[in-house]
């Protein structure tokens, strides 16, 4: 995953820019989120993703925002594919989040990634099994930030596959963090 180079600005007046570098950075830590595993597809290419940048964006349409590295070859699979899913992750299943940090062994054989049981759904992007609820959706806008690209998807399908009351897993739950 790419690190920041250099410290970014605005550096508000009166403050040390590294020692506000890493008070900003902490603020936004600090920011709860959800963890959630996000599934791409482009043709007969699939991934899953590790995310937390994900968020309702509008009641209606019922949009979700997904924010992507321009590195990641998810980023290319939503570009491609038009589509992606957010797979909610039970808190039980919290160390699924290390397996998709990378590009995942995809067996279609198997209908697994890295290991994990998914079948596609209503717009082809996998869907985990074992996700607690997923939403899936058909990207309806693209803003360019710099480093990532925010994808703006319609929610064309969602469920539940797990008990509703099934605790859903969020970075406070984990000793991780992205972004800041
Ligand atoms: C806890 C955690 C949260 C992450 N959140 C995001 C995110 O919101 N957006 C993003 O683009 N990458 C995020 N990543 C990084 C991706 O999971 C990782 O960069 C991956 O390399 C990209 O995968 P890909 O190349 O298989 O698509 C996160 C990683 C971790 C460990």
């Amino acid at each position: 995953m790419p690190t920041q180079q250099g410290i970014v600005g605005p550096i508000p007046p009166g403050h040390d820019p590294e020692e506000y570098d890493k008070l900003r950075r902490r603020v936004l830590w600090k920011m709860p989120s959800g963890l959630y595993v996000l599934g791409s597809r482009a043709g007969e290419r699939r991934n899953g993703m590790t995310i937390n940048w994900v968020t309702q964006l509008s009641f209606e349409p019922k949009l979700v925002g997904v924010s992507i590295e321009r590195e990641a070859f998810t980023h290319e699979l939503v570009v491609d594919g038009g589509v992606f899913s957010v797979n909610l992750v039970a808190q039980d299943d919290r160390a699924i989040v290390r397996k998709f940090t990378k590009p995942v062994d995809v067996d279609l054989d198997a209908r697994t990634l890295n290991g994990f049981p998914f079948h596609d759904g209503t717009t082809g992007a996998p869907i985990l099994d074992q996700a607690v609820a997923f939403v899936d959706c058909e990207v309806r806008q693209t803003v360019e930030l710099g480093g990532h690209s925010l994808f703006l998807g319609e929610i064309v399908d969602c469920g539940f596959q797990l008990d509703e009351e099934t605790l859903v897993l969020s970075m406070g739950d984990t000793r991780m963090n992205y972004g800041g």
